[in-house]
């Protein structure tokens, strides 16, 4: 990229970025690629077996009309197999209907949740409440099946090894098309005579919110499902789960459907954040013979969770919070975000006692950051380690360009930086075969490298992540910033 290595060279660096390097990693990627990755630096692990799965809200720009916001892009996923020191590199879009109608149109059909207006100005959009589900936010392998989630409406099921896309999942007749599947559901690992379990959440938002609850087993059929009316509006991404409940923080937030109504916004841009007003926390058994309870935590707002666990008579919840919702005025482009504007993300530990319906939280670290990540086998369960998006610099807000590694206990922490032209995404820490320690494995993410204007798969040493990468695999292009993904060594290339 000539443009952003003259800046570089140009212009004293205040930050630790610039942001026409991290505006590179906003274009969108139209190509479809299957090819062994042969460019790599230092050593792909022999252990490391199996295949990291990312979804990437790729499609930025339908024909040259630009999207709003790359909420709004249609999901591709990306698959990247390892086996015996060599990796393999595929990606895919979702075909969603909607994908499938605006390439054939080559126009935008749909307005997004994040501003996307079909062209022709608010007439041409008002009153016209249709979404297209763009399964562009997470995909999970789990009972035989890859699935690409996007949080409003059902998941798009996918072949594991070709990312062909097979047709709208139901989970045998379960859900009906269009029904609300969380983006965000959490594998229970299961101990003590329990089996693993997929356990998720699909919320109806209105007036007054639903939250249905879903458990699967390992074979991906719905074994439990039970469904809680919770009173005011409600906007939740993420939840937590411990063995025995079910935790869902709602955001104090009101919605304003006027100017989604008239054509002037999309629904995401007419929320409204309360910090006077406290976050409630929802606390559903997973056994739904019990009692729910509500209990209360200051103002914040939430998008993600680390983890949850009982000890004693509480229970423990390490999450991100922010102390606004981080919006972006609807008329600036989101490519030229004020980083320094908006509030950083920051990690936090509540302690919710159900026995005295107290509550207390702590700042853990105020270092920007997002997309929390434990080992799997913690999940529910007591933790050491969590892993995430950070900023480089350990105050204010700019965009994640390192990985953070803390022990929100003692406040233990290493951290890797890719800045200044480096911008990574969310961690996925894979344990090591036979490991025996909590964070002895790999840490894998994809770094967008502004000086070559591509992307890097980033493995990093789970127990020095310090030291810099084992490996950094060049791909032969970029990759527009990700959102989630899974890795499971089921599945080999
Ligand atoms: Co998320």
């Amino acid at each position: 990229m000539t443009t952003s290595s003259v800046h570089a060279s140009t212009s004293p660096l205040t930050k630790p970025y610039s942001l026409e390097d991290w505006q590179g990693g906003n274009q969108a990627l139209k190509e479809e690629f299957d090819y062994a990755i042969d460019n790599i630096e230092g050593e792909i692990p022999a252990d490391l077996q199996g295949t990291l799965y990312r979804n990437v809200p790729a499609m930025l720009d339908v024909n040259g009309q630009p999207l709003h916001h790359p909420f709004d892009a249609d999901g591709m996923i990306c698959a990247i197999a390892f086996s015996q020191g060599q990796a393999h590199f595929r990606n895919r879009y979702v075909r969603t209907q909607g994908f499938l109608e605006e390439q054939a149109a080559g126009q935008i059909l749909y307005r997004g949740v994040f501003g996307t207006q079909k062209p022709g100005g608010w007439w041409a959009n008002a009153f016209d409440l249709r979404l297209k589900n763009i399964a562009n936010t997470q995909v999970i392998y789990w009972g035989g099946k890859l699935l690409a989630l996007w949080e409003a409406s059902h998941p798009h099921r996918l072949d594991p090894q070709t990312l062909e896309t097979l047709g709208i999942e139901t989970l045998d007749g379960v859900l009906r098309e269009g029904t609300p599947f969380s983006a965000h559901p959490r594998i229970d690992p299961g101990a003590e005579g329990r089996e693993s379990r997929m356990v998720t959440f699909g919320l109806k938002a209105g007036l007054s919110s639903t939250i249905t609850i879903y458990e699967l087993d390992s074979s991906a059929r719905v074994v439990k499902q039970h469904a809680h009316s919770v009173p005011g509006f409600t906007f939740i991404h993420d939840f937590a789960i411990t063995p025995n409940y079910c935790l869902f923080f709602q955001n104090p937030m009101s919605f304003n459907p006027l100017p989604y109504a008239l054509g002037l916004r999309g629904p995401g841009e007419c929320l409204k954040f309360h910090p006077q007003r406290p976050t409630k926390v929802w606390v559903f058994p997973r056994d739904s013979s019990q009692a729910v309870q509500v209990l209360e935590v200051e103002s914040g707002f939430i998008f993600h969770h680390a983890n949850a666990f009982e000890q004693d008579d509480e229970i423990v919840v390490d999450s991100v919070s922010y102390q606004d919702f981080p919006a972006i005025d609807h008329k600036l482009s989101y490519r030229k975000v004020e980083f320094e504007k908006v509030p950083p993300g920051q990690l936090w530990r509540f302690h919710l006692n159900l026995n005295t319906q107290t509550t207390r939280r702590r700042l853990v670290n105020a270092r920007a950051c997002d997309f929390p990540y434990v080992h799997p086998a913690r999940i529910g369960q007591r933790h050491r380690w969590i892993f995430l998006g950070a900023a480089h610099q350990a105050e204010g807000n700019a965009p994640l360009q390192a990985i953070l590694k803390i022990d929100p206990e003692t406040g233990e922490q290493q951290l890797w930086s890719a800045a200044p032209r480096g911008f990574v995404g969310e961690p996925v820490f894979v344990p090591r075969p036979g490991s025996r320690t909590e964070d002895d494995g790999w840490v894998l993410t994809l770094v967008y490298d502004a000086a070559c204007d591509r992307t890097d798969v980033v493995i990093l040493e789970g127990t020095n992540l310090s030291q810099g990468p084992l490996a950094r695999l060049h791909l032969k292009h970029h990759l527009p910033y990700g959102l989630h993904g899974c890795f499971t060594p089921a599945i080999v290339a």
